[in-house]
């Protein structure tokens, strides 16, 4: 086990997934999962987590869940090479991040940057959930009871991995060294490292309404990439055209590949021959816009599509997350004896304190 690989991750179950998500995330845990050099792959549906912010409705946290786990089966995570399990029916995690709490400073918790970010965009005032702050260190019991080394997540978890590696370090140094250090794994791409929204203002995300999701219909993907927030300097066809901050040409750094211009837009060969042409003058945004329309149509079309086959077989799905679940658990639950064992509350298995015992009162 010491030299083993594990991957962990997540999201919340808030929404259906966005193509925000598939570039930052999903497409890459695909590729690692069929890499073959991960010991154990586990994708958490984080809906503990969705509820530290979202108390007041366990509807829409409990109708997202299939709606992810359809995501996940339709861009080809493959519940036979990985565990897709849900967070809340593995009772270890909050045994876990019980005992954590008290590693953790309320310090500590207040400087997380996307912690102070959400709070600043969830706007709580003085009704901050105790539950909400604490959420990184929940994170940090996801982590580390999966004994995961390797964490892909999009750039906004960095603050959470470091908080676990240091909630680890605390552990490991206080009770000895049970819990294993885990690395962030970023995208590697600049454009999918932050997808913008379609406004191209900030980065994609279902509460500022600026989505493109996976299983985005044909009409409503082609409205929305026509509707994409471009160079407002770029008023003729003829003017030179700015790439910073052009949403079109983030996203086709993020999606375009050099085949889907033989398809699509003969007129150039690759990415750089039609940005070149923007800059010079000349290229207008409704061409690249098409051209773009027609790279994402060809690439959420499959994923569409598989979607759909899961759709219309739920019991299946439900059977999925059981049984990845069921698989998680048991991994969690070893865990959990190690840390308990570690921290000397394993009371009923600890011979030796019930021998200490016997002799403390044997002339009793
Ligand atoms: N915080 C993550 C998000 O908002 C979801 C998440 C929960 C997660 N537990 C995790 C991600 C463990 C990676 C590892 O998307």
């Amino acid at each position: 086990m010491g030299n083993s690989k594990i991957i962990l991750t997540g999201d919340r179950p808030t929404g259906r997934l966005h193509v925000g998500h598939y570039v930052g995330s999903l497409r890459r845990r695909v590729e690692l999962q069929e890499s073959g050099e991960y010991d154990k792959i586990f994708v958490m549906i984080a809906d503990a987590q969705a509820l530290t912010d979202n108390a007041d409705n366990p509807e829409k946290v409990r109708q997202n869940i299939v709606e992810v786990a359809l995501d996940y089966l339709s861009v080809g995570i493959d519940p036979a090479k990985t565990s897709i399990l849900i967070q809340s029916q593995i009772p270890e995690l909050t045994e876990l991040t019980f005992y954590y709490m008290n590693l953790v400073t309320v310090a500590r918790l207040q400087r997380n940057p996307t912690v102070k970010n959400e709070l600043h965009m969830r706007d709580f005032q003085n009704s901050i959930p105790v539950g909400f702050m604490c959420y990184p260190i929940s994170q940090a019991a996801d982590i580390t009871a999966f004994k995961a080394t390797t964490v892909p997540v999009g750039e906004d978890q960095e603050p959470m991995i470091e908080q676990t590696r240091e909630i680890v370090r605390k552990f490991n140094s206080v009770y000895g060294p049970v819990l294993v250090e885990p690395d962030i794994m970023l995208p590697t791409d600049k454009a999918c490292l932050r997808l913008p929204g379609i406004d191209g203002k900030e980065k994609m995300s279902k509460s500022l309404g600026n989505c493109i999701y996976l299983s985005e219909d044909p009409a409503e993907l082609e409205k929305k990439v026509k509707s994409m927030f471009t160079d407002p300097t770029h008023l003729k066809v003829s003017d030179p055209g700015k790439l910073e901050g052009n949403t079109v040409f983030t996203y086709l750094d993020a999606f375009c590949k050099d085949e889907y211009f033989a398809e699509f837009c003969p007129d150039y060969q690759n990415l750089q021959e039609m940005k070149d042409h923007y800059t010079r003058g000349g290229l207008g945004d409704m061409k690249v816009k098409k051209f773009l329309n027609n790279v994402m149509q060809a690439t959420l079309e499959p994923i569409r599509a598989r979607r759909h086959e899961f759709e219309k077989d739920i019991p299946y799905v439900y059977e999925v997350l059981k049984k990845g679940t069921e698989e998680a658990r048991e991994v969690a639950a070893k865990t959990l004896d190690d840390v308990k064992a570690a921290m000397k509350i394993n009371y009923f298995d600890d011979n030796a304190l019930i021998q200490e015992q016997i002799e403390k009162y044997k002339n009793a």
